[in-house]
């Protein structure tokens, strides 16, 4: 009797277990995912070991986002050492206010009245990689588009009616939403075609397109800015995280050893109570 009860006990909590699961999962998908109108977000995976990257991202930061977005938990000091720039080249070509000292914290270049100019204070970002994602990050700044309607001429898929203007404008080019003809696709998933054996297509909108020769990078070009962008938001957002990554790794090393010398000497030990 007490062995059933407490069998189904047991199984109960398991359920319990796997509804919270489900129900966690869940919430995102009850708002229609994070990027809103974009869709699915695009995968972003970090490579905070690749310091080239880091560079890149932390120059295109420098130079078109700091001048609205402060990273006020990151000092420049730590910055230059973690992504092995000498202090003397990344003082010189990235620091604009002479008056600053590697130790200070990168407070920005915002004076007090940016709330009046955009209606909303541009955010500081060293944590936005920490509450919003690097799949968000990565598809919001590719995601702009021409809308006329909109205060700066753009809007955004990943963030509808966002007070940023496209700041990467010039670089990307002007990308705008078009519509294609898509083939249909029929039930058992192959495409559909009519009588003389032509495709059968049907036009959707919302497609982002660059206007060839509006930009000065390529589509991949951008892509990989962005990339580096991204990935220097994500080292920004938690400095440690290559190394607590690396030390990660030696712990799990670490107990694989222990556990096997542990269970050597169980068994030396275990001889003795047989006897
Ligand atoms: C001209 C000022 C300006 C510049 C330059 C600028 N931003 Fe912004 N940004 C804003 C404003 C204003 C918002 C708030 C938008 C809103 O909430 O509607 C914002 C919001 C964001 C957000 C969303 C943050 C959140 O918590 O919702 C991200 C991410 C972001 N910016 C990244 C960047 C990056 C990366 C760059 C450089 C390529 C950049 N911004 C350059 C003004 C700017």
């Amino acid at each position: 009797m007490i062995k059933s009860l407490c069998k189904r006990t047991r199984f109960l909590t398991f359920l319990s277990f796997l509804l919270t699961i489900f129900f966690i999962n869940n919430i995102d998908a009850a708002e229609g995912g994070p990027c809103k109108d974009y869709g699915d977000c695009d995968k972003f995976k970090y490579s905070l070991n690749d310091m080239e990257s880091l560079q890149r991202g932390a120059s295109t930061y420098i130079n078109y986002c700091y001048g609205c977005h402060s990273l006020k938990y990151s000092r420049w000091g730590r910055v230059a050492k973690d992504l092995q720039i000498p202090e003397d080249i990344f003082f010189e070509n990235l620091v604009f206010d002479k008056s600053i000292k590697p130790g200070d914290l990168m407070t920005g270049a915002m004076s007090d009245n940016s709330v009046n100019w955009f209606g909303v204070a541009p955010p500081d970002l060293t944590l936005v990689s920490r509450y919003k994602g690097d799949d968000w990050i990565y598809s919001y700044l590719r995601a702009y588009y021409e809308d006329s309607s909109k205060q700066y001429g753009v809007n955004n898929l990943v963030y509808p009616g966002t007070a940023m203007p496209n700041v990467l404008l010039s670089l990307q080019g002007n990308q705008r939403l078009v519509c294609k003809s898509v083939p249909v696709i029929a039930n058992n998933g192959g495409e559909k075609r009519d009588e003389n054996g032509n495709t059968i297509t049907n036009e959707k909108c919302g497609f982002l397109e660059v206007q060839e020769g509006t930009g000065e990078l390529t589509k991949e070009e951008f892509d990989t800015l962005i990339y580096d962008l991204t990935n220097f938001l994500v080292y920004v957002g938690e400095p440690i995280k290559a190394t607590r990554e690396r030390i990660g790794w030696y712990v799990v090393f670490y107990f694989l050893i222990f556990t096997a010398l542990a269970s050597l000497l169980y068994r030396e030990y275990h001889k003795d109570y047989l006897k």
